[in-house]
């Protein structure tokens, strides 16, 4: 076993803090209250080759490893989940989807320009009635020979009105169930395809998140990603990695929160002497310090696995259900440990407190983990 990080890593690592000191710290509270999606920082990191860390360079990307890019994100996150999530999404569901089962000609067409940064993309799954449920697709995408005519509605998609290209999931063969379901590329400006109104949300709100309304929309047939019925094993196969990545952005809000918690409490005096130094305080810094650290384990070992191309199905689900859990208790500690000044917005913590919370929600909730880890354990 080996915990050292190599050279590189290292190298990557401290310009990803750098990245985020520099450049997403300033504006960060303005952009959490208007909502501001961070268009500008986005396109820098697309420059500094954040959008397509583990692409093949052939095809616009960095190279890097999933621990590389997984330390990237606990930077990031540990200033600014909004701007990380856009990242997270373009990297492990859109261009990590692309690049594995994509053809050639897709990787070409779209991968190149997704993962140089150029323009950044969406995965949409979610329904108002297929959250959790994901086989339950009520989008339909009607074979009409050399197109598909796609009908429906998307809910909670994030970098939904900035993205470019939508990897859009929907029923062709209704009578099959899941193994009737596609993966389909789908272009903004496609004639019937609308963005619905931007969700108004309690965290992470400087990344857009919208409806996406389809209204016999036709989709060319070479915009199917893989083999017919191939959608619903595509988008498992393309969450499981993603899960990884917010696992990494929950590692990364619950370091950043306690970072500041511990820096705050050997400054702040009260009862004659910093709080650090009272016993109440000092457990609660044991304790936050101790679980992210078990956390940091768990998702630097998921990131391992797939880089030793093991399966990570159960590792990805066990980082992402125990980081989100840590970054939920440990800001919510932060904010404990700021008191007053905790629930104020120029010191962040409360912002990081409300960012958390999507962690245990979005790309399956925790109790979605659970089945996984659970149907993983059982069958063996
Ligand atoms: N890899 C490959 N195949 C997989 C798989 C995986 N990880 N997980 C499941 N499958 C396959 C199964 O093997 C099965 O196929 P076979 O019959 O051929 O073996 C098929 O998929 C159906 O699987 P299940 O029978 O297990 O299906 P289920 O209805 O019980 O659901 C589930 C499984 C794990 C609960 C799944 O529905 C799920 O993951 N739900 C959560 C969805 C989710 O994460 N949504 C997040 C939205 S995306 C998002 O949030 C992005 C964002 O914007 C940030």
């Amino acid at each position: 076993m080996n915990f050292t990080l190599t050279e590189e890593q290292e190298m990557i690592k401290q310009a990803a803090k750098d990245f985020a000191h520099a450049e997403l710290l300033p504006g960060v509270i303005d952009r959490d209250e208007k909502q501001q999606f961070p268009s500008e920082q986005v396109k820098k990191m697309g420059e500094l080759g954040f959008m397509g860390m583990m692409v093949d360079p052939e095809y616009g990307g960095s190279g890097l490893d999933t621990l590389s890019y997984v330390l990237t994100m606990e930077e990031l996150s540990k200033i600014d989940a909004s701007s990380s999530v856009v990242v997270s999404v373009n990297n492990s569901l859109v261009c990590y989807g692309l690049e594995s089962f994509g053809s050639e000609e897709q990787k070409e067409k779209y991968l190149k320009k997704l993962a140089s940064g150029e323009i950044i993309g969406a995965f949409c799954l979610s329904e108002p009635e297929a959250g959790s449920d994901a086989t339950s697709q009520k989008t339909t995408a009607i074979d009409k020979g050399d197109h598909y005519v796609l009908n429906g509605t998307k809910n909670w998609i994030t970098n939904g009105n900035s993205a470019s290209v939508y990897l859009v999931i929907a029923q062709t063969h209704i009578k099959k169930g899941y193994k009737g379901i596609n993966a389909l590329i789908v272009e903004k400006g496609m004639p019937g395809f609308e963005i619905g109104p931007k969700e108004n949300k309690l965290g992470i709100r400087g990344s857009d998140t919208h409806s996406l309304i389809f209204n016999d929309v036709k989709i060319p047939k070479e915009n199917r990603i893989g083999e017919d019925g191939f959608g619903f094993k595509f988008a498992m196969k393309t969450l499981a990695g993603g899960r990884i990545g917010i696992a990494a952005q929950a590692l990364g809000i619950a370091a950043g929160a306690y970072e500041l918690a511990k820096n705050y409490s050997k400054e702040r005096r009260a009862f004659g002497t910093e709080i650090a130094n009272h016993q109440a305080i000092a457990f609660k810094l044991a304790d936050m310090h101790t679980q992210i650290e078990a956390a940091r384990y768990l998702v630097y070992k998921a990131a391992w696995d797939k880089d030793q191309g093991n399966n990570y199905d159960i590792s990805g689900a066990m980082a992402k259900l125990y980081a989100s859990q840590v970054a939920m208790e440990t800001t919510v500690e932060a904010v404990q440990i700021f008191g007053g000044n905790g629930f104020v917005k120029e010191y962040h913590v409360e912002r990081m407190m409300r960012d958390a919370k999507i962690t245990q929600i979005y790309e399956g909730t925790s109790e979605i983990q659970k089945i996984v880890i659970s149907r993983n354990i059982l069958k063996n």
